[in-house]
């Protein structure tokens, strides 16, 4: 089958107003392998306890946002399958990451998140100081002194990244900016750590953590799981990238309607399903074109610049391009880590297994809001957690987003369930919208290899 002719992302950059950021121009057109996949990285026992092994240690992960660690004693804990990282601010203002294990008899030193002078287990009392350097025990006479003043709590690497803390437990890790490739470049522009938290929910999903990655970067499902998009949402034209093994994305054009369907949609139809009633006036009364010559997507840049205005300045409002008010520009640092780049709220998300269940997982979604630089920073909204049997149109805050994030978290644990039933045990994938799979296994099938 022949492609159908459309216009490609690149080619509705064109139709800007202002320069285009080299981020955006950036088209790596990937030739990725179309290899087909074997189901057992997705169900199987023993790769999932080669991930714990192999994959977990090495790998940089988001912890949670700056602003749970901001005053000396501020500690947050970190669980992932069977490892629990302990973050601390210290006296001194430094980051510090402990892996969270007492050094007596291995009780978890805290649990959740903070504040504390110190590092006390609650078991016996054995005590350290947020450095990590041992403070003292009980009845000291029982154990040998130079045992003792040598139970410094072991570390991890510890980073910021956009207003992010990240950990590496691999010691010997390349850093952070080095293993992420372009995304420090690219963020350049966005700055997370100018946002704060409107929203953050915590929901455990009854499949592989890999499942639930997996339906967010690619956006080929669009047309049969969320056919309510498709007047605003060019998933054909989306543009899938990858920068060396540890950053992949996928930009997807929004208000326009998705080529396939683009008949069964009016400008003005496209653009009030991303402003809302109103907006296609509004616009028109913004940058002064009638009806017949405004594109949708310049009806809504008009619109959400002027939203822009609360939080950006003349200046930097000046530089905006309609994609970076609308597209979802939608990044994954490897394995788990997926920030939205742009202006407008930027959502974020992050995969875990659910502890050492390779059948559940538990998925977080985070959105950033900007606010104005004269103003305080609003408090980060409190975490929202849902468990396996419950929806995300039950999250206060995510309004129509909780209904698409539903149409997602349904189709997750049936993919679980109909991988687990696979005769073939092979998945295929398409050769350009699915890319970003394959090059995700790639990059995992190269760490679950070391050390064989
Ligand atoms: S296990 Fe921590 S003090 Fe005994
Ligand atoms: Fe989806």
């Amino acid at each position: 089958m022949n492609k159908p002719v459309f216009p490609s992302y690149q080619e509705l950059l064109n139709e800007e107003a202002v320069s285009v950021p080299d981020a955006l121009r950036l088209d790596t057109q990937p030739n990725i392998a179309n290899d087909i996949i074997a189901t057992d990285v997705w169900t199987d026992r023993g790769v999932f306890e080669k991930e714990v092994e192999r994959l977990w240690p090495k790998v940089w992960q988001m912890v949670c946002r700056e602003t749970a660690l901001q005053k000396a004693g501020d500690y947050y804990v970190y669980d992932i399958a069977r490892y629990s990282i302990l973050l601390v601010r210290t006296e001194s203002g430094e980051l510090k990451g402990f892996h969270n294990s007492c050094l007596h008899r291995g009780r978890a030193l805290k649990s959740g998140k903070g504040t504390s002078r110190e590092l006390r287990c609650p078991y016996h009392g054995f005590c350290w100081h947020l450095d990590g350097s041992f403070k003292e025990a009980y009845c000291d006479w029982e154990f040998d002194q130079a045992q003792l003043a040598e139970l410094t709590l072991p570390e991890v690497q510890v980073t910021t990244w956009g207003g992010w803390v990240l950990i590496n437990m691999d010691l010997d890790a390349p850093p952070f900016e080095e293993y992420a490739s372009v995304l420090t470049e690219h963020f350049q522009r966005w700055t997370p750590e100018d946002r704060y938290v409107s929203l953050h929910v915590e929901k455990k999903i009854a499949c592989n953590w890999k499942i639930a990655m997996e339906a967010f970067i690619e956006s080929y499902h669009a047309i049969q799981t969320h056919p309510q998009i498709l007047s605003f949402t060019g998933g054909d034209n989306s543009q899938y990238d990858v920068f060396g093994d540890h950053l992949s994305r996928t930009i997807t054009a929004q208000g326009i309607p998705n080529p396939g369907q683009a008949d069964r949609y009016s400008v003005q139809e496209s653009v009030e399903a991303m402003t809302g009633p109103g907006g296609f006036e509004r616009a028109q009364e913004l940058i002064g074109l009638d009806a017949d010559t405004m594109t949708s997507r310049q009806a809504i840049g008009a619109v959400r610049r002027e939203e822009f205005a609360a939080f950006l300045s003349p200046e930097m409002l000046a530089t905006v391009t309609d994609a970076e008010t609308m597209d979802s520009i939608l990044y994954l640092v490897f394995p788990n880590f997926a920030p939205w780049g742009g202006f407008q709220s930027q959502i974020t998300y992050r995969y875990r297994p659910d502890g050492m269940n390779p059948d559940g997982c538990i998925m977080d979604i985070y959105l950033l809001d900007g606010f104005a630089a004269d103003q305080p920073r609003p408090a980060d909204a409190k975490t929202i957690r849902l468990d396996y049997d419950q929806k995300y149109a039950d999250a206060e805050g995510l309004g129509l987003l909780g209904a698409l994030f539903d149409q997602d978290a349904g189709n997750l644990p049936e993919v679980q369930r109909g991988l687990m039933a696979s005769k073939s045990r092979k998945a295929i994938t398409a050769s350009y919208q699915e890319l970003r799979i394959r090059h995700f296994h790639e990059t995992l099938a190269k760490y679950l290899a070391t050390g064989d």
